[in-house]
């Protein structure tokens, strides 16, 4: 391993506290002046590296930098993240992903970017994704299980980002059936999942799970600003876009894992905040007004209209209706 890849990770271990050059130095087996070149080649690559006289060097807590060496060295999952590509800008990790996992890449494969040209959303919209903001990754997996569980793997990944998130900020994060995930009454959290068909039919060949969270403060500008808000500023905690990918794969592992006894419904249940309240739910051009009763085994929204019947709703989307005053 080179001085830069070896100092980046004394640093992380050294979690957040100063080490001097000189130890650096001896641990890297290099002459301090290494050391400070490498320190400067890391700043190079977008790394914030506090350095004091006497006490060292350390990382800062606010770097903000996509690093695949931090994510690797946190991930605690078996397979995901197995292969993680980080890119400056790309249309869309979820294409990318598409096109990597037709041509055969493995199982665990992620896809990350700092910017998305054209980040796609749900239903044809449009997925903000502004450079240094956010975290927008697409995770490629090649189930084993039947593809009847496939319509559950967007509930999966919204409780798996759901705790992620939790876990970094310590606040609570609900879930809006089906994919987006809320604090403080503004999304922070959209989830896109893709998938093809196996020959056989009854296996997905692959599936690419799209999650793009607003993780950094940002100014969204007037029209998005009441909707729509970032983790940093729902907590007010600076929160490590590397940390956070890492502890979603993991947390996705889990959940995925278990999927076949539907071990995330419980969570998913419990954060979903249409759940008891009148709705409005959209399919493509049909509009039906009713009670959201909550989530059934297959993550579909059950729904009492005004007539005593009970509606579930497994595609479309659903809205708390507006108070009119
Ligand atoms: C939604 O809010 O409707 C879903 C948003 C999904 C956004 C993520 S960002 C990473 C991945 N790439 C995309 O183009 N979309 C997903």
């Amino acid at each position: 391993m080179n001085v830069k890849k070896t100092l980046l990770i004394e640093l992380l271990n050294a979690g957040g506290e100063y080490i001097s050059g000189s130890e650096l130095a001896r641990q890297l087996g290099v002459s301090r002046n290494a050391v400070w070149k490498a320190v400067k080649s890391l700043e190079n690559d977008g790394y914030k590296i506090d350095s004091v006289t006497a006490k060292g060097y350390r990382l800062s807590s606010d770097s903000n930098v996509l690093s695949k060496e931090i994510i690797i060295l946190k991930n605690k999952s078996k397979k995901l993240g197995s292969e993680i590509i980080i890119l400056d800008e790309i249309s869309s990790t979820n294409n990318y992903a598409k096109e990597l996992a037709a041509n055969g890449a493995a199982h665990g494969t992620v896809v990350i970017a700092e910017k998305q040209s054209s980040g796609k959303g749900r239903l044809g919209r449009k997925f903000e994704s502004p450079p240094g903001i956010g975290l927008y990754m697409s995770v490629i997996i090649r189930p084993e299980f039947h593809i009847e569980f496939a319509p559950l793997i967007t509930s999966v990944a919204a409780v798996a980002s759901a705790e992620a998130v939790e876990q970094l900020c310590g606040c609570d994060v609900g879930i809006k059936w089906v994919n987006d995930l809320y604090m403080n009454g503004k999304k922070i959290c959209g989830i896109l999942t893709e998938a093809s068909l196996g020959l056989e039919m009854n296996m997905l060949d692959f599936a690419v799970i799209g999650i793009g969270v607003n993780v950094r403060s940002f100014d969204f500008g007037k029209e998005l600003k009441s909707r729509v808000t970032t983790v940093e500023d729902a907590s007010g905690r600076i929160i490590s876009r590397n940390e956070l990918c890492a502890l979603i794969l993991e947390r996705l592992e889990f959940y995925l894992d278990g999927i076949k006894d539907r071990i995330h419904l419980d969570e998913y249940r419990r954060r979903e905040i249409l759940t008891g309240n009148p709705i409005t739910a959209n399919m493509g051009n049909q509009t039906i007004k009713g009670f959201a009763e909550g989530v059934d085994d297959n993550a579909n929204l059950r729904i009492m209209l005004d007539n005593g019947k009970e509606f579930i709703l497994s595609s479309g989307e659903a809205n708390l209706c507006r108070i009119i005053k």
